[in-house]
């Protein structure tokens, strides 16, 4: 059997960027608040031309780009905020990329997205059916969000984050050694944007942060058990970037240090499904990591949805999306 080895990284951001002082401009917060709160500074807001297909294709191109290849034998794109209700985005992506004509789809598991794509992906690989896969996690959340609710408007920005992944061995740099997704759907009002007109993002906050911290940090023992890891062996965790508070949650009931919690959403908030990539891409960018460090990534999203991933850092280089 082969294992999926992530080879390429890339990440795409909107050009605009929002401060937490623009912000306390329009609507009553503080900068003081935003950041003591939720850890985030400033975020992107992508505008008419930056769709989420704009961004997965330039985060698509930047990984494939990382890994010196200009293809792949698969596309998933992890959105909740689709260019069209239908079709996918992904097979427009593809198209932009000049894949025309192979398997392409779109999973939704909203800021749990990557995560289920990239386990499919490597599941895809793994049992023969495919040889390489291209998987873009993109969101445009900005755009559903009620302009006078601070809880949501303070958190969310846009983006794209891109891994190409190729059939190899369990040693390579970049190895995905194990994964875990799960979800609930009687948690589905914790997270939603209704379907009518006028509908914005509604998010419980503070029930959601509970059960982002319990659904990451088992889901980290899971996939910790099946690497045949301890927490203590662990150099890196990119979890998914809602809130620094959650990540220090996680990282704390993991038995995980904070301080290998890899932190990105200072700069660009909560990117959704962009999130972990666009993460892992700044991680690449800073020198964090040297190939091989065991790196563990978790995510919570929408459904509720959850999961993780235990894999080895790639030898690679990135271009800053920033
Ligand atoms: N600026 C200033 N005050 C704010 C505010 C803002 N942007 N947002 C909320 N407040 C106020 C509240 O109205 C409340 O005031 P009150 O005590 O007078 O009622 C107070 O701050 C505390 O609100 P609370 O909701 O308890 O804050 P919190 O510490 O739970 O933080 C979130 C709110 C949304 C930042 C936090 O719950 C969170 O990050 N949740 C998870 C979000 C997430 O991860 N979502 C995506 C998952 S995929």
């Amino acid at each position: 059997m082969s294992t999926a080895v992530v080879r390429g990284l890339g990440g795409a951001l909107p050009g605009k960027v929002v401060t937490n002082h623009h912000l306390s401009a329009v609507m009553d917060t503080t900068d003081e608040w935003i950041r003591r709160r939720t850890g985030i500074v400033e975020r992107r807001h992508a505008d008419e031309t930056e769709s989420t297909s704009v961004l997965a294709t330039l985060a698509g191109e930047r990984a494939l780009a990382s890994a010196g290849v200009d293809s792949a034998g698969l596309v998933i794109v992890a959105t909740s905020t689709p260019d069209k209700v239908c079709p996918a985005t992904a097979p427009k992506v593809a198209a932009n990329l000049g894949l025309n004509g192979v398997a392409a789809f779109d999973i939704s598991a909203v800021c749990s997205g990557f995560v289920y794509a990239l386990a499919t992906a490597a599941w895809a690989i793994e049992s023969g059916s495919t040889s390489s896969a291209l998987v873009i996690g993109a969101d445009t959340f900005t755009r559903l969000l009620d302009p006078t609710d601070r809880t949501t408007s303070v958190i969310f920005g846009d983006g794209a984050g891109a891994a190409y992944l190729a059939a190899g061995t369990p040693d390579q740099p970049g190895a995905i050694h194990a994964s875990t997704l799960h979800a609930d759907g009687d948690g589905e009002s914790l997270i939603q944007v209704p379907r009518g007109a006028g509908s914005f993002f509604e998010m419980q906050g503070k029930e959601v942060f509970t059960q982002a911290v319990t659904a990451m940090s088992g889901s980290l023992q899971t996939v910790l058990d099946s690497a045949g890891w301890t927490a203590a062996e662990v150099d890196s965790l990119i979890a998914h970037q809602a809130n620094l508070r959650i990540l220090n949650a996680v990282a704390s009931v993991a038995g995980i240090p904070a301080a290998k919690a890899e932190v990105h959403l200072d700069r660009v908030g909560n990117t959704s499904a962009a999130s972990i990539p666009l993460a892992m891409t700044d991680a690449a960018t800073k020198g964090h990591r040297t190939p091989g460090d065991r790196v563990l990534l978790t995510a919570f999203g929408g459904g509720t949805t959850w999961g993780a991933i235990a894999m080895t850092w790639p030898s690679i280089s990135v271009v800053d999306p920033h």
